[in-house]
């Protein structure tokens, strides 16, 4: 099978090792990809936003699937223009999209589909803003309701601060304060049959202890050593099952990666946020204990036909990733710095641990920053413990003048609490 992959950050570094570690694939390329992608894969240049030249590009490599990673080729219609030009692609339509693209339209979806999450209002005025931030009371949860990079979502006591935010956006959800851990719980679908893969957490701060700005995500685990066994049960009965139904009936099937980012509050789990496609830094770590060879499914659920595959297979292995973000990320990060240790982390850590790009090129022989988050350290382990240790023992190879990364992250799940 020749698989191309559409993107460049580590969410595809990770998809495009999964996939060249299968022997179903015999040709990998990644548009645009990155410097370290560039191992596993041919990389084309591509403007990921553009359909068409997607399309063209999947023709002429005679692509038998295309899998599309980020959000905002999805929201523009990319999955589209391949599939109107007869190649199998794994991620939903634009209109399907809406579900990450618009805060309102996951609303919507969710409220018919009865499916738990924070009660909402979606305001246009100020009056609407007021009241509804005065019905809630704080902490105040503002969400603008279009695609915002992470940078659309203000959680915060300050009545002030929120309503700033409101009024700033066209068209806003303000909702109920969700309290309780969070969760992602990922599926993979055709718009019928829903397979659900390992639940994982992410750390959106930049700081230790969940302190400092939000970010892109700083780190991740998998397993959840303390969640409920029966969760994964009861999000595909609860969220998942009747998401897909719900869209499908809609005549808007989802077909791709369900992303459901949930609170477990004392009141039970609670949908936080839908995306559209893989997340990142979750799917490092999700991947990393992914035993089913990875094309066959994305081809399977791109097709239609996912019902005829058995149910995903696992290591019992934990996993962790730590993420390595540039000087000032993720106000204003600096890049172009060399980076070092790479080879070290290869000869001395391998296989167990490996480090895969999220902004990086190539200038010359070197590797260089190129983004806010850079690189994200994975590594297994037979508990969550040991994977920590071996994910920041590589950490510590790799030099990168300015950078900065959590030290705490899995270490409360991994001490058991
Ligand atoms: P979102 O972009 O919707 O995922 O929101 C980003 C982050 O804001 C989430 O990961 C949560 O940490 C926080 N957040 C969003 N909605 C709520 C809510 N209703 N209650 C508490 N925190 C929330
Ligand atoms: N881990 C958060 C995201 O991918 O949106």
């Amino acid at each position: 099978m020749k698989v191309l992959v559409i993107g460049g950050g580590a969410r595809e570094h990770a998809l495009c090792r999964s996939l060249s570690l299968d022997p179903d694939v015999n040709a990998l390329y990644c548009a645009p990809g990155n410097a370290g992608i560039a191992e596993v894969a041919e990389l084309r240049p591509v403007d990921a936003l553009d359909g068409a030249a997607v399309a063209r590009l999947a023709t002429e490599l005679e692509a038998d699937l295309v899998v599309v990673g980020p959000e905002a080729p999805l929201v523009a219609g990319v999955s589209d223009a391949v599939r109107a030009a007869g190649i199998p692609v794994f991620g939903p339509s634009a209109e399907a999209a809406q579900l990450e693209g618009s805060k309102a339209f996951a609303k919507d979806v969710m409220a018919a589909a009865d499916v738990p999450t924070a009660r909402s209002y979606v305001c246009t005025t100020p009056e609407e803003v007021d009241t509804a931030l005065d019905a809630f009371g704080a902490p105040y949860v503002v969400k603008d309701d279009g695609l915002a990079a992470g940078k659309g979502v203000v959680v915060t006591e300050d009545r002030a601060a929120a309503r700033a935010h409101a009024l700033g956006c066209d068209r806003v959800v303000i909702e109920e304060y969700l309290d309780g851990p969070e969760v992602s719980l990922f599926a993979i679908t055709d718009g019928v049959t829903v397979l659900p893969l390992q639940p994982a957490q992410d750390f959106k701060r930049a700081l230790d202890g969940d302190e400092g700005p939000n970010t892109g995500g700083m780190g991740a685990y998998s397993p959840l050593p303390w969640a409920d066994p029966k969760l994964v049960d009861e999000v595909m009965e609860t969220v998942l099952q009747p998401t897909v139904d719900e869209l499908r009936h809609r005549g808007t099937p989802f077909s791709g990666l369900l992303y459901a980012g949930l609170a477990i509050t004392s009141r039970g789990v609670r949908v936080i946020e839908f995306n559209a496609r893989f997340g990142d830094p979750e799917t490092q770590v999700v991947l990393a204990r992914l035993r089913t060879p990875l094309a066959g499914v994305l081809l399977h659920a791109a097709n239609g036909t996912l019902d005829t595959e058995p149910p995903l297979r696992w290591s019992a292995d934990a996993a962790v990733t730590v993420v390595i973000a540039s000087h000032n990320y993720p106000e204003t990060p600096r890049t172009g710095d060399p980076i070092e240790g790479l080879a070290e982390v290869a000869a001395e850590d391998g296989p167990d641990a490996y480090v895969l790009h999220a902004g990086t090129r190539r200038e010359g022989e070197a590797v260089v920053s190129a983004g806010g988050r850079v690189l994200s350290v994975t590594a297994t382990g037979s508990d969550l413990a040991q994977a920590r240790e071996k994910a920041y023992k590589a950490v510590a190879r790799i030099r990168l003048d300015g950078s900065q990364h959590r030290t705490d992250i899995a270490a409360k799940a991994a001490e058991g609490r």
